[in-house]
């Protein structure tokens, strides 16, 4: 598929509608129109994921963050989990997505909760980071790997932006074996991708649910 179609496709699945009203509306039906929010106040409309902040802090304890990382968040969506890692952490998080309207209403909710000096949106597209090789201590992504079939190329531009010895944090829906269904999983993998340009199995997994 032609870039640009790859782009609209996935611009028109997630950008159905305004979602600028929409957000504005639910935030006004939660009596929260104006002034300044909170991440947990925002959690139950930008968390895009099984498990919502929940899922978010405990992948966070098993990445082990710290204030002095940076973070790459991909396919961070409204950037409900840079959020919660910036305000819970004090570390440093950029948000690629490649759906430019919730890169807009990511950072309009970001100003509301006074974190834009740590937290950050691109608009842009995971198989092609806008990012030099080693730029991030930590490269996050929470049920958006899991959309992006090409996985090769995703696999390599994450190894690529990761510092050596970084690390990848993922939270997917994955197939097990046994299972007719898919669940949801976290996984931590300490890579080690110095010697490798595209391949990320080899390394620690540091939990399951
Ligand atoms: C289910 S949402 C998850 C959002 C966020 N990670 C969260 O948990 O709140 C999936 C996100 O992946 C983004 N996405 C899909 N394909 C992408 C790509 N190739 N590059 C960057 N972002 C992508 C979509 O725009 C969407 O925001």
């Amino acid at each position: 598929m032609a870039d640009g179609h790859y782009v609209a496709n996935v611009n028109s699945h997630y950008s159905r509608g305004n979602i600028e009203t929409a957000v504005l509306d639910m935030l006004t039906s939660m009596g929260k129109e104006s002034g300044v929010l909170t991440p947990e106040e925002l959690a139950p409309i930008d968390q895009f994921h099984i498990g919502g902040r929940d899922a978010t802090l405990a992948l966070a304890e098993r990445a082990g963050i710290t204030a002095s990382m940076r973070i790459l968040d991909v396919g961070g969506g409204l950037g409900g989990p840079a959020r919660t890692l910036a305000a819970t952490y004090g570390c440093t998080v950029t948000v690629l997505d490649l759906t430019e309207a919730y890169c807009q209403v990511g950072a309009m909710l970001t100003a509301r909760t006074g974190l834009s000096d740590l937290v950050t949106f691109d608009n842009g597209n995971a198989l092609a980071m806008p990012y030099a090789s080693g730029a991030f201590d930590l490269v996050w992504t929470q049920h958006s790997s899991m959309n992006i079939e090409d996985k090769g190329k995703l696999y390599a531009e994450i190894a690529r932006v990761t510092k050596p010895k970084g690390r990848l944090a993922i939270q997917s829906n994955i197939r097990c074996p046994g299972r007719a269904t898919p669940r949801s999983a976290f996984y931590g993998l300490q890579h080690r991708f110095e010697n490798c340009s595209r391949c990320l199995v080899t390394g620690k997994l540091f939990g399951t649910t």
